[in-house]
């Protein structure tokens, strides 16, 4: 890693030893009438192993893009995305077995109205042919680890946005991803609920080993979380810095308040604004 200036650290490639990724990653979206928008352009980071990236941007620069390129649900106009050392696209298709390591998370839960909590987190097990009572199981081990114990038989409907949102990251666990990649999943919350969520996300985190990335408009929330910031500039979407947040994992929300803490916050902050938008 090569350090930079107020703690800003220059993209690095870490040969060998990344969970995910991107080689000189370009999106173009070529629309019906033909116009085209470039929202990526040269695009490379490495992941390691467990590590949190958080992904922060202007609206538009291209951070979803970016998430779905890296689950393979878009494929790259050029350049690589690796998985575990493997091409996630190879010759024009997905590698399923690759796929197969991501847990997705979105801005809205997306559960199942007439399924329970239960069924809304086995699911994806369902889907894949796991037996009922493995499914139960699994779920009652999930609904503990994200504090939904007791509410296995509610439908969506009558949890709160805070619920749904674990029953969201259950859901996703459920098969246990060794990647977890989140699009403001908590975006829609209030900010109590909103650091409840960040500390349960953190110690999930710690205990399941995932590799997370995590986009969010929060830079605290994104500094809180993350082992490393990565700010993305105004369309296209380019990597602006890369930011290493030296406190050890699992936090507790008493770092916000410590200068380190701020100085990172202050400093992508005036990042953000020097990029305009
Ligand atoms: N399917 C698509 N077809 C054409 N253009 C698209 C498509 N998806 C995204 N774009 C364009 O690509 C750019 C990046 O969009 P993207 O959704 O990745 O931004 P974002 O950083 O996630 O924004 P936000 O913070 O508002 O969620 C935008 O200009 C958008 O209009
Ligand atoms: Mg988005």
């Amino acid at each position: 890693m090569t350090r930079g200036t107020a703690g800003v650290d220059v993209p690095d490639v870490d040969e060998g030893a990344a969970e995910l990724e991107l080689r000189g990653v370009d999106k173009i979206y070529r629309g019906r009438s033909g116009a085209q928008t470039q929202a990526l352009q040269d695009i490379s980071l490495s992941v390691r192993p467990g590590e949190f990236i958080s992904l922060v941007g202007r609206s538009g620069c291209g951070k979803t893009t970016l998430l779905r390129i890296l689950a393979g649900l878009v494929s790259p106009s050029s350049g690589e995305v690796l998985t575990g050392g493997r091409a996630l696209w190879q010759g024009g298709r997905r590698d399923l077995a690759a796929s197969a390591r991501f847990g997705l998370v979105f801005q809205d839960a997306n559960l199942f109205p007439w399924f329970s909590v239960e069924d809304n987190i086995a699911l994806p097990l369902k889907l894949r042919g796991v037996a009922k009572r493995a499914r139960r199981a699994r779920a009652a081990d999930l609904c503990e680890l994200v504090g939904l114990t007791g509410f296995e038989k509610s439908l969506p409907r009558e949890l709160s946005g805070g619920m749904r949102q674990r029953a969201a990251i259950a859901r996703a666990l459920s098969y246990d991803p060794s990647i977890l990649l989140m699009d403001e999943p908590f975006g829609a919350l209030d900010a109590l609920t909103r650091d409840r969520m960040n500390l349960e996300l953190q110690k999930i985190s710690v205990v399941t080993g995932a590799t997370v990335v995590f986009v969010t408009h929060s830079i605290t929330e994104a500094v809180f979380l993350a082992d490393r910031v990565v700010l993305l500039s105004p369309r296209p979407g380019r990597i602006r810095s890369v930011t290493r947040v030296e406190f050890a994992r699992p936090r507790s929300l008493d770092v916000e308040s410590e200068p380190g803490f701020q100085d990172v916050v202050r400093t992508l902050r005036h990042q953000l604004d020097e990029e305009g938008g």
